[in-house]
């Protein structure tokens, strides 16, 4: 395997090297500090407001796929091999707007205007990605992007309105009009080689394959490894952190792949949120509407379900869902892999079953059976961008109206998260036609956790929460498993960002 001791990434059609930087270097302060490009901002230096938003391209079946990320959390050795399009490069060098910055304008979508290339990025980003947009489409994109004076009605207006008049060699759309050029450069970047900026005692890697990983990782068991940077950003800018040995997991060939297999689903650990959003829904509804409510767009373009997991955090998202569907972890070490149950995982708070060098390889999720059905429930104070107080899952079999079987896991309730395991035996024989035979299991679960208070909600909320969850989760599968439709209750993606 070749080595290379330079980043590379494509700039407004240049490729340019970069053979110094720290291993801790974000992409903002790259592009404010070093680069002296100051049009990206920095709001809260934390993944939240978006005022930081670029576009990353790369290639995708041989096409150029656009993804906005926070630069601010964005590491700046993550982005080798993509191409950086910043607020600076929209508008054509005769000065033509784009299209998105035309309508921004028309449509007096700026105020102050310290939110406006965050959010002028966001859109460039929808502006680009295929599929009809709508309003729910666009308040979705703009979840992540905070705007404090403004008010969101216009820069929705501008979004519909730019994407509306989408055609090919649009005036101003200097980008699309370059893609074949900006895809055969990509391609050049894609050497296979393995990427090692620094010393052995301070580093920034990326291994271009799962060999080059488990060797790096078993000489190296104190680095940190990062996957999306979504945690691992936040360690740098406000916990000031030193970290200085980092091993990118996002070059590894194959570790972001997602297979479907017979009875599932295999999702490497380096697929993006974004990645398995699809995948997600196909399981269930509820499952893809959880994906959905994780973070922002850029926090799902960049964060994984393996870091999910790996940070071993009480309050994911994915773990109870993925528990709950009785989902498989495979970790790896040198040449050596091993599978264990996902709950298996999670041992006490911070307290994760892996060994010093091992790594989460993937994750498999089986599909739901015949007879099962599932919810899943998020509980936050904000609808969109903000991490759940609760988070619930429920898959049941049945046999007719009775359950035979049942699996409900929880995050927010405990240290780890964690499955109810007096609900699920309270379960067993109870009938979807025969309220009065839940009320066992709706007792129960107020016995099998103990929550804690905190900022986010209050013991008794968590503990009430979770016995009304249940009954919620009761109520429409019972609805459901005599009537056709299904009652989802959720509340229309066009309210989540006004
Ligand atoms: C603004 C914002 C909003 C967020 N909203 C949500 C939300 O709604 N729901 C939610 O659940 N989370 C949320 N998060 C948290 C975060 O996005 C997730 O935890 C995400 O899944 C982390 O994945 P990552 O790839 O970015 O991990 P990283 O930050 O790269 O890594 C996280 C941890 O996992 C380790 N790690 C990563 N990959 C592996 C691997 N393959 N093997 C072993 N260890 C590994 C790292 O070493 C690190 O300890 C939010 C974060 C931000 C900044
Ligand atoms: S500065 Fe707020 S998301 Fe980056
Ligand atoms: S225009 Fe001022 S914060 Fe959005």
């Amino acid at each position: 395997m070749t080595m290379r001791s330079s980043l590379r990434y494509l700039h407004r059609g240049e490729i340019r090297d970069v053979s110094h930087f720290g291993p801790m270097t974000t992409l903002l302060d790259h592009l404010r500090l070093e680069r002296g490009l100051k049009g990206t901002k920095e709001g809260c230096n934390e993944g939240d407001c978006g005022a930081c938003t670029v576009v990353l391209g790369r290639l995708v079946d041989g096409h150029v796929s656009y993804r906005p990320v926070n630069a601010c959390i964005q590491l700046l050795g993550q982005i080798d091999g993509e191409e950086l399009i910043t607020i600076e490069d929209l508008a054509a060098s005769d000065g033509t707007l784009h299209p998105v910055q035309s309508a921004m304008v028309d449509l007096h979508g700026s105020q102050c205007g310290y939110c406006t290339p965050g959010i002028v990025m966001s859109l460039f980003a929808l502006y680009q990605a295929d599929g009809p947009v709508g309003r729910s489409e666009v308040t979705d994109q703009l979840a992540g992007n905070l705007c404090r004076c403004t008010g969101y009605r216009p820069i929705v207006d501008a979004a519909l309105s730019a994407c509306a008049a989408r055609t090919e060699n649009k005036p101003g759309d200097h980008v699309a009009s370059k893609s074949a050029e900006t895809a055969v450069k990509l391609a050049s970047l894609r050497d296979g080689a393995d990427l090692f900026v620094g010393s052995q005692t301070s580093f920034f890697a990326a291994p271009a394959s799962i060999e080059s990983l488990a060797t790096l990782y078993h000489q190296h068991p104190d680095a940190i490894l990062v996957a999306g940077a979504t945690d691992v950003g936040l360690w740098i800018t406000k916990q000031l952190r030193q970290l200085p040995k980092i091993i990118h997991l996002g070059r590894v060939v194959g570790l972001a792949e997602v297979h479907e297999t017979a009875d599932g689903l295999t999702i490497g650990a380096a697929a993006t949120f974004s990645d398995v959003e699809a995948h997600m829904t196909a399981i269930d509804p509820d499952l893809g509407e959880v994906w959905r409510r994780i973070g922002s767009k850029q926090v799902r373009a960049s964060g994984t379900v393996g870091g999910n997991i790996a940070n071993g955090s009480p309050i994911g998202d994915s773990p109870p869902a993925l528990i709950a569907l009785d989902a498989t972890l495979t970790l790896q070490k040198g040449d050596d892999t091993r599978k264990m149950p996902l709950e298996a995982y999670f041992i006490a708070y911070g307290k994760q079953d892996r060994k010093p060098g091992e790594f989460v390889r993937s994750i498999h999720v089986p599909r739901l059976k015949p007879h099962q059905v599932f919810r899943a429930y998020k509980i936050s104070k904000r609808f969109d961008q903000d991490i759940s107080a609760v988070m619930s899952a429920f898959r049941l079999t049945l046999e007719g109206d009775f359950i035979r079987e049942a699996r409900i896991a929880f995050g927010g309730m405990a240290a780890t998260p964690k499955r109810a395991h007096g609900a699920e035996k309270a379960l067993v024989g109870a009938s979807l036609a025969d309220e009065a035979s839940w009320a066992a299991a709706l007792a129960a679960i107020r016995a099998d956790f103990t929550p804690l208070s905190d900022m986010r909600a209050s013991a008794t909320y968590r503990s009430d929460t979770a016995a009304a969850l249940l009954e919620k989760a009761l109520i429409e599968i019972a609805g459901t498993s005599t009537h056709a439709t299904r009652v989802t209750g959720h509340r229309p993606v066009s309210e989540a960002a006004e």
